[in-house]
């Protein structure tokens, strides 16, 4: 699938992944639609790119969703790629006062409930397209759960699954392609907390992985030690899941 001459929206476009994917592709001559909460963040990210715009959006939020829903549909009904790429976490283990309930409800919110949202609301007009992509980011973390991050996995393994119904079904009847990208540890402000600066991959190497996915038609991008890790999974659920938490 080539990506040339589209406009693509990304959540969370303005830092790490997001806008490292943003700059290749507005290099390739897309345009882009960055969203984020930080109307701040979003604007500079905006600004230093070639041709991209900023919707402050906060994706958790039913009414900034419907605006951005009719905005689309006003200056921009030519969309034809969705990056859903916005993502929360929580760092802690369970246990009698983890606050499992509020963290992974609000993990979920971003994680999994926003994105199903945002993706139903944008099908009719991805579907008007003669070529569309949904991209969802899930994480390695979606094959077997790190316990320092344990509600934050499950929104993932949610939202790797979500991903695999919905290629199957857009598949059916419309010319949808839904693509997953699946990254190891990154070196992004989102990781800084469990060691993304000392052992992250570049965020950089994530959107050229993605980039090469599109063009090769790869469904599932496995990025870095993603495949590895998946492979070992596969062949081994509990020594891959000792693995996760070792350390
Ligand atoms: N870094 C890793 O090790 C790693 C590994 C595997 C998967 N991932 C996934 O990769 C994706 C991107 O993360 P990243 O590492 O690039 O981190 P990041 O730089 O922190 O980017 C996350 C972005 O999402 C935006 N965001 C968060 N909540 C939002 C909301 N409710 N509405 C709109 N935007 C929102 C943030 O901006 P605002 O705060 O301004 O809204 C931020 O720009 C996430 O889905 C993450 O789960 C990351």
């Amino acid at each position: 699938m080539k990506i040339i001459n589209k406009t693509i929206l990304i959540t969370g476009g303005g830092s790490g992944i997001g806008y490292e994917a943003a700059k290749l592709l507005t290099a390739d001559g897309n345009k882009v639609i960055l969203v984020g909460r930080t109307e701040s963040k979003i604007q500079a990210a905006a600004q230093s790119l070639a041709n991209a715009v900023a919707i402050q959006c906060d994706i958790n939020d039913e009414d900034d969703v419907n605006k951005l829903f009719a905005m689309i549909s006003e200056d921009y009904p030519e969309l034809s790629v969705l990056i859903n790429n916005a993502g929360a976490a929580f760092l802690y283990e369970h246990g009698e006062n983890a606050g499992a309930f509020q963290k992974a409800t609000a993990e979920f919110a971003t994680n999994y409930f926003s994105v199903i949202r945002l993706t139903e609301g944008l099908i009719p007009v991805l579907k008007a397209q003669p070529e569309a992509a949904i991209v969802n980011v899930t994480s390695i973390a979606a094959f077997a759960p790190g316990a320092y991050l344990p509600s934050y996995a499950d929104s993932k393994a949610a939202l790797r699954s979500y991903t695999l119904s919905l290629r199957h079904t857009l598949a059916k009847d419309t010319g949808i392609k839904v693509f997953e990208l699946i990254p190891p540890l990154v070196n992004t402000e989102f990781s800084k907390e469990i060691g993304g600066q000392q052992n992250g991959m570049p965020a950089i190497e994530v959107a050229e992985a993605l980039i090469r996915g599109f063009q090769n038609e790869e469904y599932e991008i496995q990025v870095g030690q993603t495949a590895e890790f998946r492979k070992y999974y596969l062949s081994d659920p509990e020594g891959a899941f000792v693995m996760m938490n070792q350390g």
